[in-house]
């Protein structure tokens, strides 16, 4: 697909009540799914919000072409991205790409939801205290296209599932 609208793509990694950040944190440290999420996004272009950008230890992601929401950013902190002023000023810079992928956090998940193709999750199977959530999500308009259950991670304390969801066609 090129001139007009990519695949919008949202990875996340959620708990099961819907948890996904405190103090501009991630929640946990799964070491499979950072690879994963590297594989996935890895040469491809990811939007993010200004909080994102600032939670990442070295800034914004190699390998990528980074996107960031914000009112007010211009330098990207010395890093290498582009800022954009709000959704439709993002999607206008990629409207030529095939797929790109929305990486948080709670305030840009929110917006994207609804405008959202494709739901790469991580489902971790525990509440966690947070103040960042996902919006709820209408599974109902979404099928369900690969379920992985990891129950033999010994680096983590918990179980965990990556799913992918594709919008059901009717759109
Ligand atoms: N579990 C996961 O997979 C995951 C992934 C990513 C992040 N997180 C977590 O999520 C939390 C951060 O999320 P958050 O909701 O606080 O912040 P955020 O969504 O990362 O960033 C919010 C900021 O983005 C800018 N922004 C958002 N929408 C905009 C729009 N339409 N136009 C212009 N600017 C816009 C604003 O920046 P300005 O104030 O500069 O205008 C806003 O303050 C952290 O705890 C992080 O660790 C979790």
């Amino acid at each position: 697909m090129t001139s007009g609208r990519p695949i919008i793509s949202i990875i996340v990694a959620i708990a099961k009540n819907r948890a996904i950040g405190k103090d501009n944190q991630l929640l946990w440290h799964i070491s499979d799914d950072l690879r994963r999420f590297k594989r996935i996004t890895s040469g491809k272009t990811v939007i993010m919000g200004k909080r994102t950008l600032l939670s990442l230890p070295s800034g914004p992601l190699p390998n990528r072409r980074n996107i960031v929401l914000s009112d007010n950013l211009t330098d990207c902190f010395g890093g290498n991205c582009e800022t954009a002023f709000s959704i439709e000023d993002a999607l206008k810079k990629v409207s030529n790409e095939i797929e790109v992928f929305i990486i948080g956090g709670g305030m840009v998940y929110q917006q994207f939801l609804p405008l959202s193709d494709r739901l790469y999750l991580t489902i971790v199977e525990e509440d966690f205290e947070a103040d960042t959530f996902f919006p709820e999500i209408d599974f109902n308009q979404f099928e369900l296209i690969e379920s992985e259950l990891i129950t033999n991670d010994e680096k983590v304390a918990f179980q965990y599932r990556y799913e992918t969801w594709q919008r059901k066609k009717s759109r």
